[in-house]
């Protein structure tokens, strides 16, 4: 995505991160890219590759936020249910092996006042550029350590515990923030 890592990325993701509240869980932090934009919250940050885990800490280093990185697999997280006020996650459910479980794990952590905020890509809705996607996924995936260029990421959440309360769709709809949370029961 680095190509892509331009103002318009830069301004979505301020606009996201800016709505983080109390406790935040941020999955798959990466190199740390979200850090600078936390503002009046503390910040845990799981990471299971090694090589980016260290960048995400260098980075946490940097910023004035209290930010705790930690190794820790989406799938299965090691915290309690209802622990965080906020859990974030910016192009990772694209790249996460079983993103169902992912979700689950993260409506579980989230407390049931909570807010879950998403930046993902998806397969597009135009059924032809749907299918270009499908066609070059095998391809990305390797080329983009598993990154699923065709992850209906909407159809997915709708499919579980949550409600979305807002949903935006940027640089040509193939870009979405979501604000979701617990189904109220
Ligand atoms: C495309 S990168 C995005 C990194 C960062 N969040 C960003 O916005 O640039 C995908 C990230 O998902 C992480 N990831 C992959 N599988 C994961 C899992 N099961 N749990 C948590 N993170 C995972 C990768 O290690 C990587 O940091």
């Amino acid at each position: 995505m680095k190509p892509l890592e331009t103002k318009r990325f830069i301004d979505i993701r301020s606009e996201l991160i800016n709505k983080a509240k109390g406790e935040v869980l941020e999955i798959g932090s990466g190199t740390g890219i979200n850090f600078s934009f936390y503002k009046d919250v503390s910040v845990t940050a799981i990471e299971p590759n090694p090589v980016l885990r260290k960048a995400s800490y260098e980075r946490a280093y940097e910023v004035k936020t209290p930010i705790h990185v930690i190794e820790g697999n989406a799938e299965q997280l090691p915290f309690a249910d209802h622990s965080f006020d906020t859990v974030v996650g910016t192009l990772v459910l694209c790249t996460i092996p079983n993103p169902v479980k992912a979700i689950r794990e993260i409506s579980r952590v989230c407390k049931p006042t909570g807010t879950i905020l998403l930046f993902e890509h998806i397969r597009h809705e135009n059924s032809l550029l749907g299918k270009i996607q499908d066609l070059l996924t095998p391809i990305w995936k390797r080329a983009c350590d598993g990154c699923h260029l065709n992850r209906d990421t909407i159809h997915l959440l709708r499919q579980e515990e949550l409600e979305i309360i807002d949903i935006k769709k940027h640089v040509g709809n193939i870009f979405i923030t979501v604000e979701a949370r617990k189904k109220q029961k």
